[in-house]
This record gives structure tokens, sequence and C-alpha cells, in this order.
């Protein structure tokens, strides 16, 4: 992998899909990987509380040991790497550690930083949707970023949400705070993704105060 590419944007959007087949010969090195959950790392989050974890599966023991995990779907032991997102159900308790280096540097004042992990505190507590909601929303971002990563660096890639979570957090030893949210199988593509369409944009766009009657009107 070079990380050198250079790929616009566009591009990078329009070239990426999910890649079944990967040369399992390719190989990628830590070095590499962590480049590419850099990118991942710096998605945006709720209250910049960055709720995910990355688990990077690269050995071809533990790749074993997920395939009939994943419905024995082969790209999980094929690609180079795949990486387990897993959503931070307690990320509230970081806030301590997010913020109070920002007020060391003078970004953040002691009064916003108190209102923040007053509205944090406060939304965790009360809101009992919100740990798990916050946990997929803000780790399903990274998990974008890292697929856009990957094909920037010239690399494919594939989500997957077929798997058997119970299974893959007793596998794999993933604590009660964390829930997995998705695979991402990345590598060098073997075969070309299938071809993939898309609805006409017309039909998932509305505007304004017309959604409820549009979409009463709509075939779908
Ligand atoms: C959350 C999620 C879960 C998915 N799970 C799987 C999966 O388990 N196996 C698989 O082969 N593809 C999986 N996909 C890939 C989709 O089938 C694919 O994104 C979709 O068909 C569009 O094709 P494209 O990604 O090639 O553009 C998943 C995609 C997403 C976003």
């Amino acid at each position: 992998m070079s990380s050198t590419v250079q790929t616009d944007f566009f591009t990078v959007v329009r070239e990426r899909h999910s890649v079944k087949h990967y040369d399992a010969a390719h190989k990628l090195s830590e070095q590499e990987i962590k480049e590419l959950l850099e990118i991942a790392n710096s998605a945006p989050s709720a209250w910049n509380l960055q709720h995910w974890k990355f688990l990077a599966i690269t050995d071809q023991t533990a790749k074993a040991k997920l395939l009939p995990i994943a419905y024995s779907q082969t790209q999980v032991v094929e690609a180079s790497v795949v990486v387990a997102i897993l959503g931070d159900l307690q990320a509230n308790l970081k806030a301590e550690a997010v913020f109070e280096p920002d007020v060391q540097a003078g970004l953040l004042s002691e009064e916003v930083k108190a209102n923040l992990v007053g509205q944090i505190e406060y939304t965790y507590a009360n809101v009992p949707t919100a740990p798990r909601d916050e946990a997929i929303r803000n780790a399903s971002l990274a998990a974008m970023q890292l697929m856009l990563a990957a094909k920037a660096k010239g690399l494919d890639s594939c989500p997957l949400g077929g798997y058997d979570a119970d299974k893959f957090v007793e596998a794999f030893g993933v604590p009660a705070r964390y829930v997995p949210v998705m695979l991402v199988a990345i590598g060098k593509a073997a075969t070309p993704a299938r071809p993939s369409v898309r609805l006409p944009v017309e039909q998932t766009i509305f505007w304004n105060l017309e959604l409820s009657k549009k979409l009463a009107q709509s075939d779908f």
C-alpha cells in the first residue's frame, strides 16, 4: 500500500464498492493499518466523545475463528485485515479525557467544559436510548471514514453486518461496555465488486414541509 497515492474525493466515493473476494497473499503492515485507523479515528462524533474502539484482526488463526461467526463469508479470511468497529456504550466516561486537554491548551474555558459535561451526564443518565444510539451512530461514521480512507490508499473494503454479534463478543472477549457495530474487511481485490446502483436520488430527497405528504404518495 502506498500512503502517497492521491485520489480525489469524488473518485474515491464513486469507486468504493463492497469487494467480496480478496488476494489472500496481500498483507498490510501494522503501520499501514495504523495509518488507516488514524484517519477513521479523526471522524466527527457527538461532543467529540469518539465512541469507538477498533479491533484489527490480522492473524490467520483469529480470522479462522471469525469465519463461522461471519456465516462463512470468505472476505473475513481473505482480506488483509478485518476491523471490528466497536461502539462505546459509556462514552460519557471519556468526557474528562477529551475536554481537559482542550482546557489546558486554552482552547476551551472551564465554564464551557462544565456545560458540555453537564449535557453529556444529563443525556446518558436520562435518555435510555442515548448510549446505544450514540455508540452505533458515531462508530458508524468512523467505519465509513475507514472505508473511504482504504479506497483513497488504493485498497478495497467490505462492511459486514452479517455476523453473529453475541458469538463475536464471546470469541473475541469484547467487554460489556462495547457493542459490535460492524466488521470492515480491507485488502486488495482479487475480483472486482459486483456493480451496484442506487435508487434515483429524486426518490430519496424531500424538501421542507412536504415529507409526510410525499411519502404517503410514494410506492416505497
Ligand atoms: C451495515 C452494512 C452491513 C453490510 N453487511 C454485509 C455483509 O454481511 N456481507 C456482504 O457481503 N456485504 C455487506 N454489506 C455490503 C452491502 O451489500 C453493499 O454496501 C451494498 O449492496 C451496496 O453495494 P456497494 O457497497 O458495493 O456500493 C453491508 C453494508 C452495510 C452498510
